[in-house]
Formats: C-alpha cells, sequence, structure tokens
C-alpha cells in the first residue's frame, strides 16, 4: 500500500491527536458550570471491592464495600444509587464477560471478589448529570448536539430489563431525585376548557416511586394505579411504555389513565403534552415508549376513590412436579375468562397465584368474602387437595393490600441478571377448548426447551373490563392494540443469567428464550402483541411486536420532535436495526448476532 502522502497525513493526525472528548476536561468542565456542579463522574456500584478498575490499580475500600455487599440485592438500596441497577445486565457489557464488574449475587452477603479479578465499567455509563430542574437537561442536550460523540441515555429507577437505561461511555441524565407530588381534587389538562375535568388526580414527578405514590394518594383518600414494585418510577419508563397493575382489569393500564406530561422535548424546550398541547406528542408518551421524545420531568394520573380490595393468594407446595404445575396453569387458563370478566387481575404462576379484584361485586366487605370464595373455589380445591394453601380476604383498602403484600416480596429481588420473554394472549384462545389446547401446547414446547412450567409467571393484567369502569378510549394510546383485546401478558420463558456465566452460557440460554419467544409469537399471530417493558431484548421483528400498527406514527412524531436523533435506545422508535453495529450499542452487538446466527442454524 502506498504510504499517504504528508499533506494527506497531517489533517489526520490533527483529527488523531485531538483529545477525544472523554478526555476534553474543558468541554465536561464548561458542562458542569452550566448545570451548577451537578455533573459527576460516575464508578462501578462494587467498584471499592476490588483493586484492579479499568486496566488501572485500584484501592479497596473496606467500609463501602461492606455496605454494597450487604446491601447487594436489596431493591431500595439499588434504586437510590447512581451507577447500580434493578437488573445486571444494565450493568455488564453483555456480549464480553470480562467487561463488567459485579459481584456473585446467590448469597447474601455477596461474598468479596477474588483479589485478581478485575472491576471493568462494563455498559455504566461513565458521566452523569443529576437533574434538578429542565434547564439541566436542555444543557445536556445542547452539550450532546454539540458533541456528537457522546450518547444520552435517561435513567431513573434503572428497573428496566431492556439495557435502554445504561450505555457504555454514555451521559446519563438522572432523573431520580424529581420526586414532587401534588393531589388534585378536580384536575384540568393545561389549556383545556373547564369541562375537560378529568376528576381526581396525582401529579408525581418523574422520579416518584409506586411506593410514594400509593402512599400519597392513599393519604387523599385515593388509589393510585401502579406497577408490582415499590421503586418503579411512576411518571418513567413504566407509564411511557404501558405500566400494567393489579387492578388494570378494572381501571386500565397507566396509559389510560395519565392525562397530562411535562417533558423538555429535545430542542431543549420544556413542554406540556396534554390532548389540548402538543397531541401528537402526548398520544406518543402513552406507550411509544421512555428515553425517545424527550425527558419526562412529571406527569398526571388520574386516580380512584379508595375502597375495598379483594385478595385471593393461593399457593402449591413447592415439592410438585412439572406436570402438576401444567395441571394447574391448565385450571388457571380455563377460569382466566370468568376472572377477568370479574375484574380480577394479578399473577398467575406456575406455583401460585395472587390475584386482587376492586370492583364491588366481589371485593364485597358485607358478604364475608364469600363471593371471592366462589370464585376461587376451583383454584382453592386444586391446591389444598395436593397440600397447598389458600387465602382469600377482603381488605379495607388498596394500601393494605399494598403493605401486606407487594412489599414484603420486593425487596431482596435485585441485583441479577433477570431476562424476560412475553406475549399478550388474545381473550379468544381462552374461549374455546381448542384454544386452551393449543395454549397447553405452547407450554409443552417451552419446557422441551428448559423452561419448567414451574417457573412461568404471568401478569394478567390487561384492561379486560375497564371501559365499564373508567372513561378511558381505545386508540387513544400508542401501545400495542392487542392490549384491548387480550387476557394475559405470558412470561412463558424467563431466565435468570448466572453473574459470572460465560459468553457460551450466555448466548445459549438467550438462544433457548428468544426460541420460546418465537413460539410464543406462532402461538398468538399478529392477534398478539408484545410489552416492550417486559420483552425479550433480542425480539427480532420488535417493531411489530411492540407497537404494530401505530409504529410508522410513532416513527413520524419521533423525526418531528427529535430530527438529530439526540435521544437513541435499543430497539426503542427510530432505532436501525443497521446501528446495531454502532459503537453505543457494542454490548449488545455480538449476542444479537450469535443468537440470529444459532437460530438460523436451528432451523437448517
Ligand atoms: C421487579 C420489577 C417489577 C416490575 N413490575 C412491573 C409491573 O407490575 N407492571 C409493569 O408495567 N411493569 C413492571 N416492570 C417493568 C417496568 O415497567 C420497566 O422496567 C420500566 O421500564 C421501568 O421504568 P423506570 O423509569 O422505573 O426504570 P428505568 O430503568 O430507570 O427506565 C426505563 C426506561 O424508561 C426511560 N425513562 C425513565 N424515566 C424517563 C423520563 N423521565 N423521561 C424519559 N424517559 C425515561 C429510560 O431511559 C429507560 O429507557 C417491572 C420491572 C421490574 C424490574
Ligand atoms: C462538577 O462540579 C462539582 C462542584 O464543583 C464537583 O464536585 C464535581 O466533581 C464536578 N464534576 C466533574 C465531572 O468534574
Ligand atoms: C446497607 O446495609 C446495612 C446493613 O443492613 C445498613 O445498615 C445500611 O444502612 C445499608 N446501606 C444503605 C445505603 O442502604
Ligand atoms: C367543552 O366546551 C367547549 C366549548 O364550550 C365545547 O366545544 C366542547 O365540545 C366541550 N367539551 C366537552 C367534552 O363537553
Ligand atoms: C354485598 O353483599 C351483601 C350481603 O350478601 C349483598 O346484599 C350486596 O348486594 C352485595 N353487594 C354487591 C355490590 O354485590
Ligand atoms: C369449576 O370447574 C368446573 C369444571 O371445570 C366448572 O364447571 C365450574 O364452573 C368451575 N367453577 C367456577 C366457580 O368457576
Ligand atoms: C409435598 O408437600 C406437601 C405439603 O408440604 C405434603 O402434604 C405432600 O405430602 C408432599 N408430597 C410429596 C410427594 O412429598
Ligand atoms: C460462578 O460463581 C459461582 C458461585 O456463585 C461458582 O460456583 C461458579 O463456579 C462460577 N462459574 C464460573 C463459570 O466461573
Ligand atoms: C442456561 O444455561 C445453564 C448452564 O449451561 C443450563 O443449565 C440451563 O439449562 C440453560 N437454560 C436454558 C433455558 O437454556
Ligand atoms: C437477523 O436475521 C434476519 C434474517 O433471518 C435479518 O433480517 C436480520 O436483519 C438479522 N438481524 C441482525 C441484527 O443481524
Amino acid at each position: 500500500m502506498k504510504p499517504p502522502s504528508l499533506h494527506k497525513a497531517l489533517p489526520l493526525l490533527a483529527t488523531l491527536f485531538r483529545p477525544s472528548l472523554s478526555q476534553d476536561g474543558h468541554a465536561w468542565r464548561t458542562l458542569n458550570v452550566s448545570v451548577q456542579g451537578r455533573l459527576h463522574q460516575t464508578v462501578p456500584l462494587a467498584l471499592p471491592c476490588f483493586s484492579l478498575y479499568n486496566g488501572q490499580p485500584a484501592t479497596v475500600d473496606e467500609a463501602q464495600c461492606a455496605a454494597v455487599r450487604e446491601n447487594y440485592t436489596n431493591a431500595d438500596f439499588r434504586a437510590g444509587q447512581a451507577s447500580a441497577y434493578m437488573n445486571l445486565q444494565s450493568e455488564q457489557c453483555w456480549s464480553s464477560p470480562a467487561d463488567q464488574c459485579v459481584l456473585d449475587n446467590t448469597a447474601s452477603p455477596a461474598p468479596e471478589p477474588p483479589p485478581y479479578v478485575p472491576c471493568n465499567q462494563g455498559s455504566v455509563p461513565t458521566h452523569r448529570l443529576e437533574v434538578a430542574e429542565a434547564a439541566d437537561v436542555s444543557a445536556a442536550l445542547a452539550f450532546a448536539k454539540e458533541h456528537g460523540g457522546v450518547p444520552l441515555v435517561i435513567k431513573n429507577s434503572g428497573h428496566d430489563y431492556m439495557t435502554r437505561n445504561s450505555g457504555k461511555g454514555a451521559l446519563a441524565l438522572w432523573v431520580h431525585g424529581l420526586k414532587g407530588l401534588e393531589f388534585h381534587s378536580n384536575f384540568v389538562p393545561e389549556g383545556c376548557t373547564r369541562n375537560a375535568s378529568v376528576g381526581r388526580a396525582v401529579t408525581a414527578g418523574t422520579g416518584a416511586s409506586s411506593a410514594d405514590v400509593v402512599t400519597f394518594a392513599a393519604a387523599h383518600d385515593s388509589t393510585a394505579i401502579v406497577g408490582y414494585a415499590p421503586t418503579i418510577a411512576v411518571s418513567g419508563g413504566w407509564v411511557l411504555g404501558g405500566g400494567h397493575s393489579v387492578l388494570s382489569p378494572a381501571y386500565g393500564l397507566g396509559v389510560d389513565r395519565v392525562v397530562q406530561f411535562k417533558i423538555v422535548t429535545p430542542d431543549g424546550v420544556l413542554r406540556v403534552a396534554n390532548k389540548c398541547h402538543h397531541a401528537d406528542l402526548f398520544w406518543a408518551l402513552r406507550g411509544g415508549g421512555g428515553g425517545t421524545f424527550g425527558v419526562v420531568l412529571e406527569a398526571t394520573h388520574r386516580v380512584e376513590p379508595a375502597g375495598p380490595v379483594a385478595v385471593a393468594g393461593i399457593t402449591l407446595p413447592s415439592n410438585i412436579t412439572a406436570d402438576t404445575a401444567m395441571q394447574w396453569i391448565e385450571l388457571v387458563a380455563r377460569q382466566s375468562l370468568d376472572w377477568g370478566r370479574q375484574g380480577w387481575g394479578g399473577h398467575a404462576a406456575g406455583m401460585y397465584l395472587t390475584y386482587m379484584n376492586p370492583l364491588p361485586a366481589i371485593a364485597n366487605l358485607s358478604d364475608g368474602g364469600l363471593a371471592a370464595l366462589a370464585a376461587m373455589k376451583n383454584a382453592t380445591d386444586f391446591a389444598t387437595s395436593i397440600g397447598g394453601t389458600s387465602v382469600i380476604e377482603i381488605l379495607p383498602d388498596f394500601i393494605d393490600v399494598w403493605k401486606k403484600y407487594v412489599v414484603p416480596g420486593a425487596q431482596q429481588t435485585a441485583g441479577q441478571v433477570r431476562v424476560l420473554s412475553s406475549r399478550l394472549i388474545p381473550r379468544s384462545l381462552f374461549a374455546s377448548d381448542e384454544g386452551i389446547v393449543k395454549l397447553m401446547g405452547y407450554f409443552a414446547a417451552a419446557r422441551d426447551l428448559g423452561f419448567d412450567p414451574r417457573g412461568f409467571y404471568c401478569p394478567v393484567d390487561t384492561p379486560f373490563v375497564a371501559d365499564s369502569v373508567t372513561s378511558y378510549e381505545v386508540g387513544e394510546t400508542a401501545v400495542n392494540p392487542a392490549w384491548y383485546q387480550s387476557l394475559w401478558s405470558m412470561g412463558g420463558a424467563s431466565l435468570s443469567i448466572p453473574w459470572n456465566a460465560s459468553y457460551a452460557v450466555r448466548l445459549q440460554n438467550l438462544t433457548a428464550l428468544t426460541k420460546a419467544t418465537l413460539l410464543a409469537e406462532e402461538l398468538t399471530g399478529i392477534e398478539g402483541g408484545t410489552y416492550p417493558n417486559e420483552a425479550n431484548p433480542f425480539t427480532e421483528n420488535w417493531r411489530e411486536s411492540w407497537w404494530a400498527d401505530n409504529y410508522p406514527r410513532l416513527l413520524e412524531i419521533k423525526q418531528k420532535y427529535d430530527p438529530d436523533g439526540l435521544l437513541k435506545c435499543w430497539k426503542c422508535v427510530g432505532f436501525d436495526d443497521a446501528e446495531t453495529e454502532s459503537e453505543r450499542f457494542s454490548c449488545q452487538a455480538k449476542l444479537q448476532r450469535d443468537i440470529n446466527e444459532s437460530l438460523i442454524k436451528g432451523y437448517d
């Protein structure tokens, strides 16, 4: 090859020796000044336990390391840490097992790592801006526009399963601190006439958690509709992606109940989005996904008057066989349409069910719980006949359900590499024997792939009878319309991959998961759909699965509000499959490519 001539080489050298942005202290200092010092470098959560960091010697800090080890799988602890995520795939560089800084999560406290193990940054963003006001977001967006190479990510509670909340070398906008709460007895969206009042509502800063919002609503004699984990951000990724709740069958999804957003759009302007202002953006924010159309600062959600809630907690003994779990799942499937019509929602699983119902015919404090007991009789009989337990009760208020059932189950569940796959199962499938047989055929096939039916987990949280109780209008949200024709959001297959799994194990496990995803797609065809917040991140036809016919309009709105593509995330609206190979998605790319290849080989 001919050496480049000198006059060609000079500009090349100039480019080479221009400090890269990560070393360009000046640009970062300027940004830091414009945000009053709220910019910080972020190191991995477990760094205090390691003596090697990104190839350099590091100092172990025993006290800090002990605090991290003690709290490693604690959800409350993780939600409050800048560098911690609920699911470890957001911290690891998933395609490069050595590029991570995680602890052994199989024991509590987490054991100290052996001294020769290095701590590497993985996909933990290198910088964060602790957002306090709209101007912080505007400054970061302007910075990203000027320095094209810096990926921006939005981090809130860190619950995402899809790796959309972190990114190698990224600047994270950490919005967790925006926790304001306000109650309205009769909310009128800004710019609408008074007759557009939507009744009682709560405005929640984007950092406010489910626990914050449920507790605040209860103090105002109201029930808020939130996800089944105290730490999820109600005005964050939960509502932006759809937002299901155990009360959704009766009261609708988060997107059916949200009436207004305040958001900084990618041009740096703080806007109100509701049905009277930026109605296109408002529609897109109701299900088009987080991290895409701007940075939400707060959202206002309709709440319901407080009232009693029926609870059914049925548990099979821990020694059951996989065949018994199959029989149980079939019984639950056969009862599901009736339960749906009665307003029950919650979680069906291979070894239990936990259902809730706020509708008066079932949540009846004066009938001694008889209606609820009758509804659950077959399931109770099945469980007790094999040594299981059944508790059916009516509690006076959702906050009592929250304290007794949600909070205790939620704490030591974080810090895992937890991966889901889910599919919305049409109501029609439950209506005939043929449909149930098809559904059970899926479970048998998933079992052959290595997914034990005892591990089955399924939110039964679709807006089943909500249209008769609340005033939401179908078609006004951007979620896959399948939500309004479905009964289950079936997580037929899910995985917990070991924290230290080799690349080969990750690839094998995620390929099996993707095969199960394809089986579930086959089961429902396009009548079904997939909830992007609880999906397999390696889903191939993600646009159709997440949004179906809503995708083209979502893409138009994305291009209108973010013409420079300042906000990008994995399989979000506007993501281009060709970008899989770009630097910012390098932690997902190799796995996606290899899963793809294994599947093609598998079908040969
Ligand atoms: C233990 C657990 C239980 C769950 N239970 C439920 C459930 O019952 N119902 C349900 O529907 N889902 C549930 N989920 C899924 C949950 O809805 C998603 O993980 C959701 O993405 C969480 O949003 P977050 O803002 O809290 O989390 P993050 O991971 O911080 O953010 C998620 C996504 O939203 C974006 N985002 C967050 N805040 C903003 C903002 N202010 N502006 C713009 N984009 C933003 C992020 O960039 C990211 O893409 C559960 C998840 C876990 C881990
Ligand atoms: C930003 O400024 C604050 C306050 O001066 C300082 O504590 C912080 O370290 C700075 N951040 C960076 C990334 O230098
Ligand atoms: C971590 O756990 C310890 C022991 O349980 C506790 O005392 C401490 O407060 C926790 N730290 C944080 C930041 O939550
Ligand atoms: C509200 O009032 C406006 C103007 O008075 C009217 O045009 C509109 O139809 C009314 N809307 C509803 C929902 O009643
Ligand atoms: C609640 O139970 C009482 C006593 O059985 C009954 O009279 C009443 O009609 C029930 N309420 C509803 C809404 O079904
Ligand atoms: C219980 O199961 C039987 C037989 O499948 C069915 O006929 C009956 O309706 C079920 N009972 C309830 C309360 O759903
Ligand atoms: C399984 O456990 C239950 C409840 O503990 C018990 O009643 C039953 O006998 C056990 N069955 C077997 C096969 O061990
Ligand atoms: C991963 O860690 C576990 C302990 O949690 C250990 O038993 C196992 O051998 C490790 N596996 C690999 C591949 O290093
Ligand atoms: C995941 O990998 C582990 C270790 O190789 C294996 O035992 C397990 O069966 C795999 N799970 C699935 C569903 O492929
Ligand atoms: C995976 O393979 C399909 C063809 O089977 C192709 O359309 C798709 O673009 C591939 N995706 C990636 C990320 O390689």
